[in-house]
């Protein structure tokens, strides 16, 4: 039998399987009735026949059952379709090649305001604004088979709207009748499009604000920097008419003070008591208006450009003692009791000791000038972390909180009630205040109105040592209460510090420079200008520039006094003169306070090539030259800090070790050469000979390896060491410090 199309249905397989089974009945009542009265070969084709009927019956019931299963799952994509569909957020519409609505969801009867089933079979188009259609036919007429495409439409809302919508267009093929059909997804971009629109808007509007501040800001700059050059050329003449009307001043000032001398001395004859106290009192005017002078002048130098400092370790203590003598008359002379707090007299700070000076000069005289008779001042420091704090302290008037900050602006002088004439311009504590912040620290202070004022100056300190228990006792309290102490330092107090270091200070003494005899002079000379021919080709060249800077020469053994002027600026290293031997502990303390202990003897001409001792020649000639090079004076004092913190005798032996292959014998790189440096090296022939040559191991320095090798005193060096720098050494003695303990 046929079956109806290619793809049977269920009522068709129904009648076919009612007619295949009448078949096999008929067949078999065939079959039976044929048993016996046919041939055997009959019988065998309907058996055949029998089998491929049942076998085609299988196939078909399978067949069936597939049919079925795929009936199932079509409704159930269908019904998941509808879901989607009527569900969707979006309206979804499905139209026909024309634009005939087969399909509409909810979305889209909200959107178009219809109700879904009256959409159906009404044309897409008749929802579509006028001018939107032609973009809705291009769509359709364009989009090729299988394509998505995307246009914007307009569409009329029930309330008039016409509301942008974005269309996303795909095509649907029929597989039967090859017509096409269309699925529309719409989506309101209404809201979206105003968001854009109010956007560009704000955008505009800010491009616009921008403008207009920008050419606001151009013109405030333009006012700006047309109002600072003529604020700094107004400075500027400020500051040059400054310092020209200081200079002119100082000049009649200065002719004042000489004429009142010519005075005071009677050389134009005797003057009357009345005349000599009139005479007092000019020149106590003059010298108080040379003060304001100086101070003005100080204040336009500062004005002008930066600040120029000779930076470098310095003693605290001595350099406070040396500013406080300035100022000390005057606190006897106004009855204004004066207590300094001495500290530790080894304890160095990295700072220009001119400015120091300078700024505690103007802290103690404010004090003092603050101070009503019967008060008191006191000056103390400390180290405090990384810095070292000077405070002057007085019992004045105080300040009020408010008006702290105002006195470190120039000019500015405060008044209060009960509080003496102060004169002076004001300019004290600004130029302190700048020199201070110049050497990277500063001034603060604090007050209480009726009990007094206290200023801080700190320094910063470039590495804090912590000395060995022997350095560390603080100085007896000094009391210079009254006009018990004389005002003005000797050299014997200014080198109380040092004095303090050995059990006997008759060891320091005086260069004699007058008593060396011509034939020292020529000793001198002579060994001069046999080491000089040898060190202008193997000596360091900051040696050979050092002892220029010294002023060596050939002709005289070195002045002291004039070696010391020349190396003071660059440094601060002093060569004290000493009478023989000083104990190894006062040695390092000296080297400690920039103090090189110097034999000022000379050898005689029978000792040229070799002396057992030091004489000036070792130690001014071979010694000196290199402290005025700033690496090695920081090397040397912190090495003299370190070493006298040395407690046992193994720390002791290494650090001399380093003493003996650095300070007396060093060798040094430069420019690819090894020279010589250490003081052994320099004031000797023969050993710098043996120095540079073949018989000589010359080893790089490293502080491990120069703790760890010894050295013999009374025969040439098997062993040296070549540095590469002085930066070098400065470090290995920070690493020596701490190692040994005297550095945290
Ligand atoms: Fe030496």
């Amino acid at each position: 039998m046929e079956l109806s199309g290619s793809i049977p249905n269920s009522s068709d397989l129904d009648r076919f399987s009612v007619a295949l089974q009448v078949s096999r009945e008929q067949v078999g009542a065939l079959y039976e009735r044929g048993v016996g009265s046919t041939d055997s070969e009959h019988h065998a084709q309907l058996l055949a026949a029998i089998e491929d009927l049942s076998i085609a019956e299988e196939e078909l019931r399978a067949q069936q059952e597939a049919i079925i299963e795929a009936q199932r799952e079509l409704e159930i994509e269908r019904r998941r379709y509808r879901i989607l569909f009527e569900g969707a957020p979006d309206p979804y519409v499905v139209t026909d090649e024309h634009g005939t609505i087969q399909e509409a969801n909810d979305a889209l009867a909200g959107l178009l305001g219809v109700p879904a089933e009256r959409l159906v079979r009404k044309s897409l188009d008749s929802f579509i604004d006028t001018l939107a259609r032609q973009g809705l036919d291009a769509c359709l007429r364009e989009s090729p088979t299988g394509e998505t495409a995307y246009s914007t439409l307009e569409v009329k809302a029930p309330d008039g709207r016409v509301i942008p919508v974005e269309a996303t267009l795909s095509v649907l093929d029929s597989a039967f009748d090859g017509k096409r059909s269309f699925c529309w997804q719409l989506r309101d971009v209404s809201e979206r499009q105003e968001t854009e629109a109010s956007m560009r808007a704000l955008n505009r509007s800010l491009n616009a604000r921008v403008a207009q501040r920008t050419r606001e800001l151009e013109l405030a700059l333009e006012g700006e920097q047309s109002a600072r050059k003529d604020a700094e050329a107004a400075n500027r003449i400020k500051t040059e008419l400054f310092a020209r009307l200081s200079h002119e001043f100082r000049t009649p000032l200065h002719a004042v003070s000489g004429y009142l001398e010519i005075l005071q001395q009677n050389i134009h004859g005797a003057l009357t008591k009345e005349q000599r106290r009139d005479l007092d009192r000019i020149h106590q005017a003059q010298e108080h208006l040379m003060a304001l002078v100086n101070m003005i002048l100080d204040f336009a130098k500062l004005e002008a450009g930066p600040i120029e400092l000779s930076m470098a370790e310095i003693p605290v203590e001595e350099t406070l003692l040396g500013a406080e003598a300035l100022v000390f008359p005057q606190f006897a002379k106004k009855k204004v009791a004066y207590t300094h707090h001495a500290g530790d007299p080894c304890v160095t700070v990295f700072a220009d000791r001119e400015k120091v000076q300078q700024i505690l000069v103007n802290l103690l005289a404010n004090a003092m000038k603050f101070t009503p008779a019967g008060g008191s001042v006191d000056l103390d420091w400390r180290l405090e972390e990384d810095s070292l704090l000077v405070r002057v302290r007085d019992t004045g008037p105080g300040i009020p909180a408010e008006k702290i900050e105002q006195i470190f602006e120039p000019f500015v002088q405060l008044h209060s009630a009960g509080s003496l004439p102060t004169g002076g311009t004001g300019l004290g504590l600004p130029i302190s205040r700048d020199l201070a912040r110049a050497m990277g620290g500063d001034i603060s202070a604090t007050s209480t109105v009726g009990v007094g004022s206290t200023f801080t100056f700190a320094l910063p300190l470039r590495k804090h040592i912590l000395l060995a228990p022997s350095f560390q006792r603080p100085g007896p309290p000094v009391n210079f209460e009254g006009a018990s102490r004389t005002p003005e330092l000797t050299l014997e107090q200014s080198t109380a510090a040092l004095y303090d270091l050995v059990d006997d200070p008759s060891v320091f003494i005086k260069q004699d420079w007058k008593s060396y005899t011509p034939d020292d002079h020529e000793v001198w000379g002579l060994l001069y200008e046999r080491r000089m021919n040898q060190l202008r080709k193997n000596g360091s060249k900051i040696f050979l520039k050092g002892a220029d800077t010294i002023g060596l020469k050939k002709e005289t053994v070195p002045d002291l006094a004039e070696v010391n002027r020349r190396l003071a600026p660059p440094t601060g290293w002093e060569a004290v003169p000493v009478s023989g031997f000083i104990p190894a502990k006062s040695f390092f303390q000296c080297l400690s306070l920039r103090k090189f202990p110097t034999t000022v003897t000379i050898r005689k001409r029978t000792q040229l090539d070799y002396l057992p001792e030091p004489d000036i020649f070792h130690d001014v000639f071979g010694h000196v030259p290199l402290h005025a090079d700033p690496v090695f004076a920081d090397f040397l004092q912190h090495y003299g800090q370190v070493a006298a913190a040395a407690d046992n005798e193994e720390d002791t032996t290494r650090m001399a070790r380093l003493f003996w292959f650095t300070v007396e014998f060093g060798l040094i790189r430069e420019d690819g050469q090894i020279k010589v440096y250490g003081s052994g090296l320099i004031s000797s022939h023969g050993d710098a000979a043996n120095a540079l040559g073949p018989k000589c191991d010359r080893r790089p320095f490293s502080l491990e390896a120069v703790f760890n090798q010894p050295f013999e005193i009374d025969h040439f060096q098997d062993v040296l060491f070549v540095t590469e720098s002085f930066d070098q050494l400065y470090e290995a003695v920070e690493e020596a410090g701490r190692r040994i303990g005297a550095i945290r």
